[in-house]
């Protein structure tokens, strides 16, 4: 990145407008940026960069007691006292702050001013978006918040305006960066999930608390935010089936292998009648399809319409720089409409999460002790249930006492393969509880 000198000191410009619209000094909207961490500061580097952008940032709004870093221009106020912020004062606001509660009022506030606002955070849009968006649209005024899902990937405009012409049936995708990143790691390397994941808060993928990312929370948000734009009906996210990637061992990715298949971590959804049907987690996704090629920090999402069949967004999903890029587009966008302008984002309405996963097929992991009838068994559990086995799966091995093998099922509705599993987690043999995942047909992605 490249800042000139003389912007940083304000020598001889004068004014923020002149930092960062370029000279001569022109008016532009005024924006106010509340929450100043990685993507905060990279949102600040972003328009440091840009000239005649028509973008004033007038001011920086951060926790208390944080000091105001020398590298910001001396035109843009900087304050750590939530009194003296009066976001009535502001063409734009920015929020990029951590904190959900605060994140909500300060969006609501702005959008009842009649103050267009930009956010980045998938938790308020995911849980409060269908109300945000109809008191921005009541209050004539825009809500963006392109930054919620897939990064730098422009998934929310691709999908609003460039497939509205089309009547979406069904989206896959891989949204979360980090979790991408664990699972990868672990394929690559041969290395445990607790390495992945500390890896992965080394290199600044997810923070102390990974729970967000690896428990599926943050990809539920994503895929509720997303399915409000790709279906005009937004789920509602606690209703989303999650599956942790804890469980997940090398080994998995040896028997996938087998199975001409890679595990990735995949956010799932389809119109279906009365409802979405949607699941977030692990699952096996054949070698061919794209989500198998995503590698590291990558995002990808596919949808499948009535017109369009298929069409892929894809490219960098973590990280400051990439979710700045996100943010800057959105006020780029609001400059070139007039803060102003309207909301043409179409209002979803909330819907509920319909079962309906009776047409997948299951990957089922053991690790036993071994002794005679425990294929028996578990074959047993699981006619009980009406379940059919497609394949039975076993590395050579001579450790008896640790033994490991797979099974693939048959597909079968979901409850089912609940009440098979819990009678199967009952039996003596286990070392490690049964890990079912589901495979993804290779027509789907
Ligand atoms: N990082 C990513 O890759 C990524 C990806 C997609 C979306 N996002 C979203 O982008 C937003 C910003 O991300 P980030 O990684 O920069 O978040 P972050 O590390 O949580 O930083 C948020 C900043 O806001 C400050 N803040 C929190 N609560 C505040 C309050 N009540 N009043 C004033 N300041 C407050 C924090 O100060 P303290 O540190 O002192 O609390 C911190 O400086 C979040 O909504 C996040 O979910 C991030």
């Amino acid at each position: 990145m490249t800042i000139d000198p003389s912007w940083i000191s304000g020598s001889g410009l004068g004014s923020a407008d002149a930092f960062l619209t370029g000279r001569p000094p022109v008016k532009g909207c005024r924006v106010a940026l509340l929450g100043f961490d990685g993507v905060g500061q990279a949102v600040v580097r972003n328009l440091c960069e840009r000239r005649n952008a028509g973008i004033r940032l007038a001011q920086i709004y951060n926790a208390e007691g944080s000091p105001r870093p020398s590298w910001i221009p001396t035109e843009i106020a900087w304050t750590t006292d939530p009194r003296t912020i009066d976001l009535s004062d502001f063409d734009i606001v920015v929020d990029l702050a951590g904190d959900q509660d605060r994140s909500r009022e300060w969006i609501r506030s702005a959008l009842e001013a009649g103050k267009s606002v930009v956010t980045a955070s998938k938790h308020v849009m995911a849980r409060h978006g269908p109300d945000l968006l109809a008191l921005a649209r009541a209050r004539g005024c825009q809500l963006r918040f392109e930054a919620v899902v897939g990064g730098s990937v422009p998934m929310v405009s691709g999908l609003r305006d460039g497939l509205a012409g089309d009547r979406l049936r069904s989206l896959v995708g891989i949204l979360t960066g980090a979790d991408n990143y664990i699972l990868t790691r672990i394929e690559w390397t041969g290395g445990t999930f607790e390495e992945a994941v500390a890896e992965a808060q080394r290199l600044g993928l997810i923070g102390d608390n990974p729970a967000d990312d690896v428990e599926g929370h943050d990809a539920a948000a994503k895929l509720s935010v997303i399915c409000g734009i790709a279906f005009g009906r937004q789920i509602v996210f606690e209703e989303v089936p999650r599956q942790s990637m804890a469980a997940i061992e090398a080994i998995d990715f040896q028997y996938a292998a087998r199975l001409d298949c890679t595990i990735r971590p995949i956010a799932y959804a389809e119109r279906r009648s009365g409802g979405l049907s949607a699941w977030v987690g692990p699952a096996l996704v054949p070698r061919a399809s794209m989500l198998a090629h995503l590698h590291g920090s990558q995002n990808l999402l596919i949808t499948t319409g009535e017109a369009t069949t298929r069409t892929g967004f894809f490219g960098v999903g973590a990280g400051s720089r990439a979710i700045a890029v996100a943010v800057v587009s959105d006020l780029l966008a609001l400059v070139s409409d007039g803060p102003r302008h309207p909301s043409r984002m179409p209002v979803p309405t909330r819907a509920h999460v319909v079962t309906a996963e009776t047409d997948i097929r299951r990957y089922v992991r053991f690790v036993v002790h071994d002794r005679p009838g425990i294929i028996a068994e578990l074959a047993a559990a699981f006619a009980a249930e009406r379940i059919g086995i497609e394949s039975v799966l076993q590395e050579p091995t001579l450790r008896r006492n640790e033994l490991v093998f797979v099974m693939t099922l048959d597909p079968c509705p979901q409850p089912a393969l609940d009440r098979a599993v819990v009678a199967i987690e009952a039996c003596d043999f286990h070392i490690r509880p049964p890990l079912a995942l589901r495979m993804l047909d290779p027509a789907v992605g």
